[in-house]
């Protein structure tokens, strides 16, 4: 754990961010760490596999169901369990609500950067920021695209018709496609306040 924390905290220097606090510990930092990724870690999980049993049982249209509101109500009841705020972004994204800030889109570049040169990169980063007046840990977790993906995020070829127009009447301003597998297709984005 600690060894991803330091190749984060060496890839991201606080320095570079204005909001960045340098006061969190090593300590600190590591527990807050795990303790958040035992809360977010499993959602991508769980996602995969309820989209792939989706798909197989009554096709990718149906499926789109489970990525437009499967992921986003298991993100909000996870927020409302812990008071902290959950939620999927991406730099190119699909929903409209689901756009990087400042932080995910630099933190999102960086998993890019990562996965470019390891195809098995972490993929994870935590930080301690300051958001008017108030401490905040940041925790973000990238997403790579496999096969399953390609049907509706992946190149034209890949996407049926009747899938590409179910999504072009839903997503008028649709930014997720494209993809190849084994890209940074967003983040799971996670804000939590620190007492
Ligand atoms: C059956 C179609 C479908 C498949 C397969 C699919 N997605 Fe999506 N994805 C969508 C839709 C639709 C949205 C928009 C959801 C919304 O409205 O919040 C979306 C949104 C997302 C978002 C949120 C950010 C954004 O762009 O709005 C992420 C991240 C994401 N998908 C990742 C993945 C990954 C990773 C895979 C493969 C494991 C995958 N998706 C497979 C249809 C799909």
């Amino acid at each position: 754990m600690k060894a991803v924390l330091v190749i984060a905290l060496t890839l991201f220097p606080l320095t570079t961010y204005a909001n960045v606090d340098n006061k969190g510990t090593d300590q600190q930092l590591s527990e807050l760490m795990k303790s958040t990724k035992e809360v977010v870690d499993p959602m991508p999980v769980k996602l995969k596999a309820l989209l792939t049993d989706e798909i197989t049982n009554n096709g990718p249209v149906k499926a789109i169901e489970m990525c437009r509101v499967k992921a986003p109500t298991m993100a909000k009841a996870l927020s409302e369990k812990t008071g902290w705020s959950i939620k999927r972004v991406s730099i190119k994204n699909r929903n409209p609500e689901g756009k990087t800030d400042k932080w995910e889109e630099k933190t999102m570049t960086g998993f890019e950067r990562q996965l470019a040169g390891n195809i098995d990169a972490v993929m994870e980063q935590g930080e301690i920021v300051t958001i008017k007046n108030k401490q905040y840990f940041r925790y973000a977790k990238g997403l790579k695209t496999t096969k399953e993906c390609s049907m509706c995020h992946g190149k034209d070829e890949n996407i049926t018709t009747e899938l590409k127009e179910k999504l072009k009447e839903i997503y008028p301003d649709d930014l997720a496609k494209g993809y190849d597998v084994n890209q940074v297709r967003g983040i799971i984005s996670v804000i939590r306040p620190i007492n």
